[in-house]
């Protein structure tokens, strides 16, 4: 059995999860799907980034004790993933003891390493980021990365030996084209390297102006800078330094899954991080798109973001999963709207699908009581050609992450088989006597239908599950072995319609 290691960053927990969040779990839940829908041995690790000013600021701010704060939001983001059903294996915070050892033994490995240093640092730091930058870094004097004001500051610090390893790195990258996807993300790492020299990484905080943070362990006066704490999460997480077995069993990732805003510091800091402490680097870092309002990006210092929970209530967990994945392909920003949501949901679920399944269980209910079985091996010709092809292309689509297309081609099946139904006209076989020829249309709209349920898996479990309990199947079912078309028999039970169409505006 293969082994798969998928990782989403953690989330800074100084509030409650919107969209954005949201669509890197259900990215990562897709591939984790998928992965053990081929029988795969997967690990899914997600959590929370719990370190750093901006934290303990806003637990301040609503006069809670940080620690008592930092649960509530954290609880907050594991009810999400439930409602979600995002099927991650081990939940991370980076306050936990395990997680604090491992990042003190990295620092004072690395400083007996002589890979990290004391020295002076001059400099502007922007604290909604969490990042320190140079005076000729600044975009106007603002934070080159969210335009936001910095503070200046002159202090002495410790400091990661960036500049040291910027040629390997560079050669890594151009030994291994696939190492950072999309091409595009590649490319802008790529010509930051060449273009730039890269600045040892300043990897503390003084206590006097951050205390909210990991004990620096060879010095007290200071903290861990939090972007070097929470990278440690993807070893820590699978037993670094704890248990050898674990680590080696799932070392190096399979793939990070990452917004593109936090590319630097996945596709810099962490390859580098790694190669100090002798560890191979992932095997793939993905940068998807960011999900935007109008012309910004969704975040809540914006003010503009999308609440989860609000539309889980109107479309379920299987519409906004369907949603987000199908609307723009992976790596592209996409715009947030209703309308766009209402389309989708009422066209692609409610009527293509929703109808699909329904209409044929009707039929199978009343002409047949329900039941049916075939002895037929052979695929009706209206829809042989749309389900070689995606039985063709669904593996390799998935594994390039080309969600959107995939499900284009799951529709292909889907619309196929609504206009066989339109095109045979059952109710006319039924009036004529035709009864085998009416079964056999029947199963093999059965069949279709099953093998269908198969690949909406990873995008839609819930509706997967319901659809292969309703044609009397048991969710065991639910493998890629079993997505191909097969003898047998269906003892179906119709239930509702599986998305009922929105009206609201
Ligand atoms: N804590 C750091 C990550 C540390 S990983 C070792 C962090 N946290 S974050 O909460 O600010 O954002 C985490 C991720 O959320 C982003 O990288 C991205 O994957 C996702 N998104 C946040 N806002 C988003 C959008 N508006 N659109 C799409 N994804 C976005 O950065």
């Amino acid at each position: 059995m293969s082994k798969f290691y998928i990782t989403t960053p953690l989330y800074y927990v100084n509030s409650s999860p919107h969209i954005g969040h949201a669509y890197t779990n259900i990215i990562g839940d897709c591939v984790a799907r998928f992965k053990r829908l081929k029988n795969e041995e997967v690990f899914f690790l997600t959590g929370t980034d719990e370190h750093g000013e901006k934290i303990k600021l806003t637990a301040d701010e609503c006069n809670e004790d940080t620690l008592y704060f930092i649960d509530r939001v954290v609880n907050s983001f594991k009810e999400l993933w439930n409602k979600l059903n995002i099927s991650y294996d081990f939940f991370i915070r980076t306050t936990q003891d395990f997680h604090i050892r491992v990042v003190q033994e990295v620092i004072r490995y690395l400083f007996e390493q002589e890979d990290i240093y004391k020295s002076n640092y001059q400099g502007f730091y922007c604290i909604p980021c969490e990042s320190l930058w140079t005076e000729a870094q600044l975009d106007n004097g603002l934070c080159p990365e969210c335009k936001r004001k910095v503070e200046e500051i002159v202090e002495e610090n410790y400091f990661f030996r960036l500049s040291k390893y910027q040629d390997w790195l560079k050669r890594y990258l151009k030994d291994n084209p696939n190492f950072i996807k999309p091409k595009i993300r590649y490319n802008e790492v790529l010509g930051f390297l060449e273009n730039n020299d890269l600045d040892d990484l300043c990897v503390s905080r003084p206590k006097k102006r951050v205390s909210w943070g990991i004990d620096f362990p060879i010095d007290d006066n200071f903290v861990v800078y939090v972007w070097f704490d929470a990278l440690i999460n993807y070893i820590s997480g699978i037993g670094f330094n704890q248990d050898k077995d674990k680590f080696n069993k799932w070392w190096p990732a399979d793939i990070h899954l990452i917004g593109k805003d936090i590319l630097r510091q996945h596709a810099i800091f962490w390859p580098i991080m790694l190669k100090a402490l002798n560890l191979q680097p992932p095997a793939m870092i993905f940068a998807h798109g960011w999900w935007k309002v109008g012309e910004e990006k969704m975040s809540k210092s914006r003010g503009n973001i999308v609440n989860p929970e609000e539309l889980i209530k109107t479309i379920g967990a299987d519409g906004l999963r369907y949603f987000l994945l199908r609307e723009i392909p992976l790596g592209m920003d996409g715009n947030f709207s209703w309308l766009a949501i209402k389309n989708r949901f009422n066209s692609d679920l409610a009527n293509d699908l929703g109808n699909l399944v329904y209409r044929t269980l009707s039929m199978v209910e009343k002409y047949f009581e329900c039941f049916i079985s075939g002895n037929f091996e052979k695929i009706p010709d209206s829809f042989k050609e749309c389900l070689d092809n995606l039985q063709k292309n669904y593996v390799p689509l998935m594994e390039s992450l080309d969600f959107s297309s995939v499900l284009e081609e799951i529709w292909q099946l889907v619309n196929t088989m609504n206009k066989f139904i339109e095109d045979t006209k059952p109710w006319l076989l039924w009036k004529e006597n035709k009864v085998e020829d009416l079964k056999w249309f029947l199963f093999s709209l059965l069949e279709g239908i099953r093998i269908m349920s198969i690949y909406i898996y990873p995008f839609m479990p819930q509706t997967s599950i319901e659809i292969m309990n309703q044609l009397g199947r048991d969710d065991k079912e639910i493998t890629l072995k079993k997505a191909i078309w097969q003898k047998g028999s269906f003892k179906i039970t119709k239930g509702k319609p599986l998305f009922s169409r929105i009206d609201a505006d």
